[in-house]
């Protein structure tokens, strides 16, 4: 349900799911956005807050712990927002990668925090080594892999490791809380092909609630 006891013609924003481990975090993250400039220092003090949720259990709904079979990712991958604030600046949601999926190499363009719920992940990250001015030509080149169990977490700060992709390592899906300083699911943002050296405009959406302009085009 959207906090605001209502919903809009563009989908639905503030709280998608309410329990008070969720409400404890965005407050949390809401407070530390009006007490701090530096997104280094606002992910540094949301560290005890994200650990807390990702070490809580059975305040995630099992709909938005399963597998999206319209997934726009591929392979089943199922976004699900769980908080969106209506002017775009934080999001919530949780990411479903079936056993042996992997998302694509994807960025983020916000700062944040994503972490390991449940299951296994092995993470590839990429720096970039071209300047960007071919919109679609990217130089990519690994710079980290890591292997993830729940309640290990990792900040984002852009451009700094913000490429990266997924892969489920364990027999059950894995599902990643992400925390991010934008809509993610709905902004623009953009899907590389490393062995090509491609890149593409991508947007994920969420399998749960409508972007501006798709909620606009169905009238
Ligand atoms: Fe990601």
């Amino acid at each position: 349900m959207c906090d605001s006891g209502h919903s809009h013609s563009h989908g639905p924003f503030g709280f998608l799911v309410d329990t008070p481990e969720i409400r404890a975090l965005i407050d949390e993250t809401h407070r530390q956005m009006a007490e701090t400039a530096e997104p280094a220092e606002r992910v540094e003090a949301l560290k005890p807050a994200f650990a807390k949720l990702l070490g809580a259990d059975g305040w995630l709904p099992h709909d938005y712990a399963t597998r999206d079979e319209k997934s726009r990712m591929g392979d089943g991958i199922g976004q699900y927002a769980l908080y969106r604030a209506e002017d775009g600046s934080l999001c919530l949601f949780s990411l479903v990668v079936p056993p042996n999926a992997a998302t694509p190499v994807h960025d983020h363009l916000a700062w944040g925090l994503v972490g390991l719920y449940k299951g296994a992940q092995h993470e590839t990250v990429y720096r970039r080594l071209d300047d960007g001015s071919d919109e679609s030509r990217a130089d990519l080149q690994i710079s980290k892999e890591q292997s993830l169990a729940p309640g290990d977490f990792y900040p984002l700060l852009p451009p700094t490791d913000d490429i990266h992709y997924v892969r489920t390592t364990s027999d059950t899906a894995s599902i990643s809380i992400h925390l991010l300083a934008n809509d993610t699911a709905c902004v623009w943002r953009h899907k590389f092909d490393p062995a090509a050296g491609t890149v593409a405009a991508f947007r994920s959406g969420y399998a749960n609630a409508e972007c501006v302009e798709e909620a606009a085009a169905k009238g």
